[in-house]
């Protein structure tokens, strides 16, 4: 063998042992591998006696399977990437339990290409852009986000007294909350007067884990199982 040829041999096999390495220490380093599965935080309000895997479902494949596609996948003899332990959170297990045929705002809508602008100011086909688990809290979004969808929003024969149109050009954002419920879930009638809205403090307490000001009673109750 010549002596460049024994040269090159060796850069490669330099080189495969490195990548290995390499995807090796990755994969422990990324893969949350070792790490236990410890709550992060305090349940949000209303999820206190629901279980962990009501949430955080079981990543498919034994684990040693999982280690082999996640080291095909940093090869690149594989496409997808390999989840260890648990899957991510989706609106579908958030969905399982809290399905609501009538809601007049599902994440699946804001999927549609029409929402691309709206989509870049608020990520609303996500459950987690407003409620994000392990946080204490029920809402973490500002009240006045219907401003990003609403803002050339004019009604025939407005019922109320100072019209949509006129709270909008004074930007009233927090007034909307105030009248409607976001998902339309609960047993309520829009008020006509703008006396009788919810107050913005009484919203901001409920969005931080308090009461809520809405009526009790809900078109559809949440499951509190899912297993
Ligand atoms: C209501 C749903 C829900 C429940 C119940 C829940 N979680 Fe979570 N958890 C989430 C969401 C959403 C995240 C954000 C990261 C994600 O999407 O996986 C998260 C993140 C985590 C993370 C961090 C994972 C990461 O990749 O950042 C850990 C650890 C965790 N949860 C543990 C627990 C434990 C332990 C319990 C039970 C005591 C629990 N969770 C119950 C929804 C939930
Ligand atoms: C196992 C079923 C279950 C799953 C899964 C679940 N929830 Fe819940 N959730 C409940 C129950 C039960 C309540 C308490 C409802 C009540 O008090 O009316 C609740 C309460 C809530 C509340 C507060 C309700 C209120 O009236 O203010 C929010 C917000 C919420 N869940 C969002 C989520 C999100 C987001 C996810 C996904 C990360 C999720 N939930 C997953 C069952 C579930
Ligand atoms: C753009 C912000 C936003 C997104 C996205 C969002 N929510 Fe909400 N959610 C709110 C606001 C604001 C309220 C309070 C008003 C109300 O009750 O509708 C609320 C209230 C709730 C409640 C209590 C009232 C009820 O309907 O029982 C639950 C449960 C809830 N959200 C679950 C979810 C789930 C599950 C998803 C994803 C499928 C989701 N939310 C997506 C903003 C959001
Ligand atoms: C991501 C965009 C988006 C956001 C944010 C948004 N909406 Fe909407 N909203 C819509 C769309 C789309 C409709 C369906 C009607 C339409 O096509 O104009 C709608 C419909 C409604 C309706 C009519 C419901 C019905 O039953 O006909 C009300 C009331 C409403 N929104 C109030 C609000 C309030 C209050 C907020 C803020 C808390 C808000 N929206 C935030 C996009 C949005
Ligand atoms: C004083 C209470 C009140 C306030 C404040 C209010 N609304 Fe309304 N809104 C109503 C009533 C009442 C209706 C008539 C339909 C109904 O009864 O739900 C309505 C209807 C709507 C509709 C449905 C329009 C249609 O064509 O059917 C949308 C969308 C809406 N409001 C969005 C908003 C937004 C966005 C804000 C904040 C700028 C807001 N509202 C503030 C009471 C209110």
């Amino acid at each position: 063998m010549k002596i460049w040829e024994k040269h090159r041999k060796r850069q490669w096999i330099g080189f495969y042992s490195g990548g290995y390495l390499a995807a090796f220490l990755t994969v422990i380093s990324f893969s949350g591998l070792f790490m236990d599965f410890n709550e992060k935080g305090p349940m949000n309000v209303g999820h206190e006696n629901i279980s962990c895997d009501d949430c955080h479902q079981k990543a498919p494949g034994t684990l040693r399977q999982q280690l082999q596609a996640k080291v095909s996948y940093l090869l690149e003899a594989r496409q997808t990437d390999a989840v260890f332990g648990h899957l991510p959170v989706s609106n579908q297990d958030c969905l399982f339990c809290h399905e609501r045929a009538n809601d007049p705002h599902p994440v699946y809508r804001f999927i549609e290409p029409r929402f691309v602008e709206k989509r870049k100011k608020i990520k609303a086909q996500y459950c987690s852009t407003c409620h994000k688990e392990h946080t204490g809290l029920r809402i973490t979004n500002d009240t006045q986000f219907c401003q990003y969808c609403h803002e050339k929003l004019s009604i025939k024969k407005d019922p109320i007294d100072i019209p949509h149109t006129q709270l909008i050009k004074d930007k009233k954002w927090t007034s909307c909350l105030g009248c409607h419920d976001y998902h339309g879930n609960h047993i309520y009638t829009s008020p006509h007067k703008t006396s009788d809205m919810i107050p913005e403090e009484e919203l901001i307490r409920y969005f931080k884990g308090l009461s809520s000001p809405y009526p009790k009673e809900k078109k559809n109750e949440p499951l509190k199982r899912r297993h």
